[in-house]
């Protein structure tokens, strides 16, 4: 009998944004991207490669997904398959951690726990950076989330050379990351769709890419100063300039709605009132407030006003990848 393996992934916030594929098959970026790990929210994934079986056995969250469904995970799988020359299938059982409709994204620690579990459990003994560069083919974010607390994923110029490493796995710095839940939807452009559609058609993009190299350079010695105003100016400045990437685009949308830029706002008056605080978001209309832990109190009673005591969720840096 093949061993069952589990790993245990959690998800990362960007701070300095991944948007935009050079190698759209490998999953290698235009530029490289640096993240927060958060402890809040993970996925657990056991995998088994099972000869009676005649094809992989996908369950999410206790549901067992077709084989539409099952594409991604499947197509992942083959990946592992061919380093192992394994032939058999596999169950793969996986539940995400993400309190319930909290609509934010789970692919980064799906396939990054994907990544460890499936490997294992073919007899592979992979160091984290061979992880990261598996994880990177399920999606481009779970690159990061093999590693703890700060993280930079390495653009690289092929499949050996892109990947993650740990800037500070093991954060000693009280900040916190606080989700605020604003549609539960699943967003109509993918990651996937949107970032291409903006290198193929936002006339922004080059300029883009000079952003990140920069961004990149600055943010990295603002944490490690410990400067928290210099990190949190550019994060949110990041994540906007990301953003305009979706309305500089050819057709042009946005993954805005109405309460996105009423959290914006909040957070700009709740600056105003001398609350430090900066918001950054993803392929989607859930905002994330970067924020200092001595300010949570007053940062969560506002927005549990606004939004719902039940759409905020407050996350602090995590650990990498874990197995049992
Ligand atoms: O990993 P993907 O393909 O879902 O892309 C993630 C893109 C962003 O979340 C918007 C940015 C990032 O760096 O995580």
């Amino acid at each position: 009998m093949n061993p069952a393996v589990t790993a245990r992934a959690h998800t990362n916030i960007a701070l300095v944004k991944y948007w935009g594929k050079a190698d759209t098959d490998l999953i290698i970026p235009q530029t490289s991207s640096l993240s927060l790990t958060l402890d809040q929210f993970y996925t657990d994934t056991t995998v088994q490669f099972d000869d009676h079986l005649t094809a992989d056995e996908i369950t999410v969250n206790d549901t067992r997904l077709s084989v539409a469904a099952s594409q991604k995970v499947h197509k992942f799988l083959n990946l592992v398959r061919e380093q192992t020359q394994r032939t058999s299938f596999a169950r793969v059982t996986s539940v995400n951690h993400v309190p319930t409709a909290a609509g934010l994204a789970s692919s980064a620690s799906a396939f990054a726990a994907l990544a460890g579990a499936t490997s294992r459990a073919a007899g592979l003994d992979l160091d984290r950076t061979a992880l990261s560069r598996l994880a990177r083919r399920g999606s481009g974010s779970a690159t990061r989330s093999i590693f703890g607390g700060f993280v930079e994923w390495q653009a690289g110029h092929d499949d050996a050379s892109s990947f993650a490493i740990p800037l500070e796995e093991n954060v000693d710095w009280p900040i916190a990351m606080v989700a605020l839940v604003l549609d539960a939807r699943r967003k109509k452009v993918s990651s996937r769709q949107g970032m291409q559609n903006s290198v193929t058609t936002s006339p922004y993009y080059p300029a883009w890419k000079d952003v990140v190299a920069h961004d990149l350079a600055a943010i990295k010695p603002a944490i490690q100063a410990r400067d928290f105003t210099t990190t949190g100016e550019i994060l949110e400045a990041n994540a906007m300039r990301m953003h305009a990437l979706t309305l500089s685009a050819q057709p042009p949308y946005s993954y805005f709605n109405g309460d996105t830029l009423a959290a914006m706002q909040a957070v700009q008056h709740l600056r105003d009132d001398g609350i430090a605080c900066y918001y950054t978001l993803d392929a989607g209309p859930n905002v994330k407030v970067f924020c200092q832990v001595a300010d949570l109190p007053a940062i969560t009673a506002h927005f549990a006003q606004q939004f719902g005591a039940q759409n905020v969720i407050v996350a602090h840096p995590g650990p990498g990848i874990q197995f049992s």
